[in-house]
């Protein structure tokens, strides 16, 4: 069986990965449609000997699909999301506008895929740096019960879309040449520099991305009672993030156990060899499916704590990879069609 699959916000970064990885990994697409703003609409976008017309992003734009994958901002999902799945479209909604829903399951498919069961009609694409994060933690919370974390990020300029990584290489350019900086995606300048500010600002002192990382790993791995505390900064890399993890367990911790636990998972690669200079940096991990881990040691500060560093694609196990996944967790477990 094939699909006819639509991508909204097939113009902006992650759009254009997703239609790259759909073709990757032989998504079975019967069609596939690309859907943007009145501003692409018309446009054309070619890969090798296909090309597609780019069509506006409307209600009906769903009458003839039955997979969308959003990417195209939280206010486009929140009108088009629904829109979509009256239609009998299942919405794979990149955004964070339906996330915390408890009607809509939000996944990580490495972790909760059996939850696109029983879906209505939209599917949540969790934050990024939770997805990468959970990389590293999931696994070692199935090994020794996780109880708390702490976490900083460093967040590519990709999480804030195609403009922001335009700006950011736009910034170097300026500054070889010696020339003042354009600063318009960001509060502030990014090249040469680090903004403690991703999303935006709460009452109790902590952003948006920060209370994400806490509710959305809370949902994930069905672990309602998880506390964590997170630092989320933006850096001037272009589309991998990083994130340091200290982590807390109900269990005793090995460091060897760890590392094999890690190893083992689908969705992570361990690359931990210190003596060696072999660590997990962004330049290696961009443009690869597999996050990687390593630093991996005994945390000198917590009990049965371990530290960690984790690296992935945020275009990719970030954002489109995973909704891909999604897409075919919902084929595998034949749950595409929506029922409300
Ligand atoms: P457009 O090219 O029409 O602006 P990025 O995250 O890289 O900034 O990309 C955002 C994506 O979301 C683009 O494809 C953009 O399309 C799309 N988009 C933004 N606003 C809307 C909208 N109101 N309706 C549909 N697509 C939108």
């Amino acid at each position: 069986m094939s699909y006819r699959v639509g991508i909204v916000g097939a113009t902006g970064a992650v759009g254009q990965e997703l239609i790259d990885l759909l073709y990757a990994r032989n998504f079975p697409m019967e069609s596939l449609t690309l859907l943007a703003s009145s501003r692409s609409a018309g446009k054309t976008i070619t890969r090798g000997d296909k090309s597609w017309t780019v069509e506006l992003a409307c209600p009906e734009a769903f009458d003839n699909l039955d997979i969308a994958i959003f990417s195209a901002g939280g206010s486009t999902s929140t009108d088009l999301c629904p829109e979509a799945a009256k239609r009998n479209c299942v919405a794979v909604d990149n955004s964070s506008a339906f996330r915390m829903d408890p009607n809509v399951p939000l996944v990580v498919p490495e972790i909760n895929a059996e939850a696109v069961r029983g879906h209505q009609g939209i599917i949540a694409n969790p934050n990024c740096s939770t997805a990468v994060a959970l990389m590293g933690l999931w696994p070692l919370h199935e090994l020794f019960g996780l109880k708390r974390f702490f976490a900083s990020t460093y967040q590519a300029a990709s999480g804030a879309g195609a403009a922001a990584m335009a700006e950011l290489e736009d910034q170097v350019r300026s500054w070889v040449k010696g020339e003042p900086m354009k600063a318009e995606q960001f509060p502030h300048q990014l090249a040469f520099n680090l903004l403690p500010h991703v999303d935006k600002f709460f009452e109790d002192g902590y952003t948006k991305e920060e209370h994400k990382m806490l509710n959305e790993s809370r949902k994930i791995m069905n672990l309602p009672e998880l506390r964590a505390s997170t630092t989320c900064v933006r850096v001037p890399v272009l589309r991998a993030h990083s994130i340091a993890i200290n982590a807390e367990f109900e269990r005793p911790v090995d460091v060897v156990k760890a590392r094999e636990a890690i190893s083992g998972f689908a969705g992570a690669d361990l690359c931990d060899e210190p003596a060696e200079n072999r660590y997990p940096m962004p330049i290696d991990f961009s443009g690869k499916e597999k996050c990687g881990v390593g630093r991996i040691r005994i945390d000198s500060a917590l009990d049965n704590g371990l530290a960690l560093w984790v690296v992935g694609d945020q275009l990719w196990k970030g954002a489109a990879l995973n909704a891909v996944q999604i897409a075919e967790a919902l084929v595998k477990l034949d749950a595409v069609a929506v029922s409300v």
